[in-house]
């Protein structure tokens, strides 16, 4: 059947460390459909995405460390320029983003249908040779970066998608993680 995806279940692991060297926007493009076919109860289509690079992640980078600096009172200028410079680990940040319904239980499942979108997301990604890593923190939460991207009030950031090709090989697979014995129990068998 389709074994290949059990395969990249498995084989897939979170890469932080890409090059620099530009992603194609159709590569990106057929990664966003992969996003876009995830569960989603009602059909609501709760996602938005923001798919930054060059200039257009330095932007962000700057309404990131706007918010770092009202949080901690201030920042050194090196500290800001640290901070303003995150997005460009990648070439490519994909801003994953919520637009939730009014009513409570079906914002939850929307925050629920972008989260399985995102792991599409990096599926996609692992499936045509990418590094990708999800990132949250100060970036997803603070409002000034929410208002950089365009985002209502209600709106959140899910995750921010880090995306390029990989540095190195990545080696032999990691070691399993614990598996599902110890968090699952049996009934009726
Ligand atoms: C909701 C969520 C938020 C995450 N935020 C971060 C983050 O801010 N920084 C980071 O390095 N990794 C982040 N990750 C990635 C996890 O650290 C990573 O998935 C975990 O270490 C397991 O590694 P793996 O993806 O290679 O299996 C996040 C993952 C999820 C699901």
């Amino acid at each position: 059947m389709h074994e290949n995806v059990l395969e990249a279940i498995h084989a897939r692991r979170s890469t932080g460390r890409v090059s620099s060297e530009p992603v194609e926007r159709e590569l990106i493009e057929e990664l966003l459909e992969a996003a876009v076919a995830a569960p989603n109860h009602k059909d609501t289509k709760p996602w938005r995405f923001v798919v930054l690079a060059g200039e257009a992640r330095s932007a962000v980078g700057e309404a990131h460390a706007r918010a770092v600096t009202r949080i901690r009172g201030s920042l050194t200028p090196e500290g800001r320029a640290k901070e303003a410079a995150l997005l460009e680990r990648a070439p490519v940040v994909i801003a994953c983003c919520l637009v939730p319904g009014e009513d409570p239980v079906r914002a939850r499942e929307d925050r629920d249908a972008v989260a399985a979108a995102i792991q599409n997301l990096l599926l996609a990604a692992h499936a045509r040779g990418l590094g990708a890593i999800w990132r949250t923190g100060t970036m997803a939460d603070e409002p000034e970066v929410r208002e950089e991207l365009g985002l209502g009030e209600r709106d959140a950031i899910v995750g921010l998608v880090y995306l390029g090709h990989p540095l190195t090989d990545p080696g032999p697979p990691p070691e399993p993680r614990q598996g599902a014995t110890a968090v699952t129990r049996w009934r009726g068998w």
